[in-house]
């Protein structure tokens, strides 16, 4: 790749950490320049490496932004999160069916206005790039006009989205259903208007098997089949009672996945939130169709769902990733959430090293929506989203980094202790998108 003229070219000192690999798995999964420089080539990278070896190289001109002391990641992927409940986040239940019943139904209601959709977008992108964030799996709601204004919002900021209309045709209030034909129907209409639009990609999104009829999952089947290009989101296995509930209505399925298996919705980019109650064969199916899971820990814990069991996925080799779950999830951010990942997996006995919970967070993310090469990473030609992390962002985030003796032990407290505090800048197709300001 030849380099740039310098005025499309910047440079980013700071020390650069991404992935090539699942630290689980492989060996030299990590490139680490403790002090390092990024080279940006426009909207994409164009190198990362030793400061010492890339700036004698640099063009005459070209401006170094100093973030010496800061960690640079690729900008973080939230694989399932809902912009409509930014409202209603810590809205409190006795579990997930009353939660939906009492605060999730009414508030998706009132996205049938396309003002209220937008302002809602925009705080909601707001809060995402706050927290590191720079790309979703969103969940719109019924209203084609939600996932309108979502894209219209992200477009604005040249985010790297992917979103979709809820399909939700039965056991929802009325004023939310859509029928099987008319979801269809408006599923292609956005697929049409917004799937590779700019940086938008779109999601084909069943609520979840209890509030579809099997004439709505077959025609999402095969919507799927028809635009192999698109993603595929919905809840899987997420907590007990709805589990029972799915059996009752499909009595036919030998497990809840293979409710959404019966109807072609396993394939590549396909992403299932939750998995919690899923065995062994459900796993190593979801591995085998290229299917993979996004684990929401804060979600989990909040709704009283379960524990996610990391052991069990990986020994079928499923492809995991990390998801905040904003409404029910607690946390946009994924430094939070990797803390409570964390906590789940020493409560079921395992341990998730932070270097591994970073992957999740990025690679390992993008790899789940097959999206490797342009998200996630910074191999040369990908596109520039990136983070700058604050170890000193707190007195007590300084105090504990400043004693740390290896970079996992760096990467363990930003995770541990970290929030949105610790997101010095965030960019997206190399703009500057979020700067926090300077503490008063
Ligand atoms: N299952 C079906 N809909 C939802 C939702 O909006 N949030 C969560 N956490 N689970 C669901
Ligand atoms: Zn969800």
């Amino acid at each position: 790749m030849s380099i740039a003229t310098p005025e499309h070219l910047r440079a980013y000192r700071a020390s650069l950490l991404h992935f090539h690999a699942d630290p689980a798995f492989a060996d030299h999964a990590y490139s680490w320049h403790e002090d390092g420089l990024l080279l940006v080539d426009g909207e994409r990278i164009h190198a990362a490496g030793d400061y010492a070896q890339l700036a004698p190289a640099l063009p005459a001109g070209v401006d170094v932004i100093d973030y010496r002391g800061k960690l640079i990641v690729p900008g973080f992927i939230d694989t399932h999160v809902h912009f409509p409940q930014t409202d209603m986040i810590a809205s409190p239940a006795p579990g997930l069916l009353p939660w939906l019943e009492r605060y999730t139904f009414p508030t998706e209601s009132k996205f049938a206005d396309p003002v209220h959709a937008r302002e809602v977008a925009d705080f909601f992108l707001g809060e995402l790039l706050r927290a590191g964030t720079t790309t979703a799996m969103v969940y719109c709601t019924v209203h084609k006009q939600s996932v309108d204004a979502f894209f219209e919002a992200s477009e604005a900021r040249g985010l790297r989205m992917v979103a979709g209309k809820v399909l939700m045709d039965r056991n929802c209030p009325d004023f939310l259903a859509d029928t099987a034909e008319s979801g269809t129907r408006d599923s292609e209409e956005l697929i049409g208007r917004w799937h590779g639009r700019g940086r938008a990609l779109y999601a084909i999104t069943p609520r979840f098997a209890p509030t579809s009829s099997e004439a709505q999952l077959q025609l999402a089947g095969e919507l799927a089949a028809a635009h192999p290009g698109t993603f595929i989101q919905t809840h899987l296995s997420e907590n007990e009672d709805e589990c029972a509930w799915v059996k009752s209505l499909f009595p036919g399925a030998r497990s809840y996945l293979d409710v959404y298996d019966r109807h072609g919705l396993l394939r590549p980019r396909a992403v299932f939130g939750h998995c919690i109650w899923c065995d062994q064969r459900d796993f190593a199916r979801m591995a085998e169709s290229g299917a993979a899971v996004a684990v929401c820990p804060t979600s989990n814990l909040f709704l009283g769902s379960g524990l996610f069991d990391f052991e069990r996925a990986d020994a079928a080799g499923v492809a995991l990733s990390l998801a905040s779950d904003v409404g029910a999830g607690t946390d946009f951010c994924m430094l939070g959430t990797m803390n409570e990942a964390y906590k789940v997996a020493r409560m079921k006995g395992s341990y998730l090293p932070a270097l591994r919970m970073f992957y999740l967070a990025t690679l390992g993310a993008a790899r789940s929506m097959r999206l490797e090469g342009a998200i996630g990473s910074f191999a040369p030609g990908a596109e520039a989203d990136f983070v700058v992390l604050d170890p000193q962002a707190t007195p007590l985030l300084a105090r504990r980094t400043g004693a740390c003796d290896s970079l996992e032990e760096l990467l363990f407290a930003l995770a541990l202790l970290g929030d949105d505090r610790a997101i010095r800048a965030t960019y997206s197709a190399g703009r500057l998108v979020h700067e926090r300001p300077p503490a008063r």
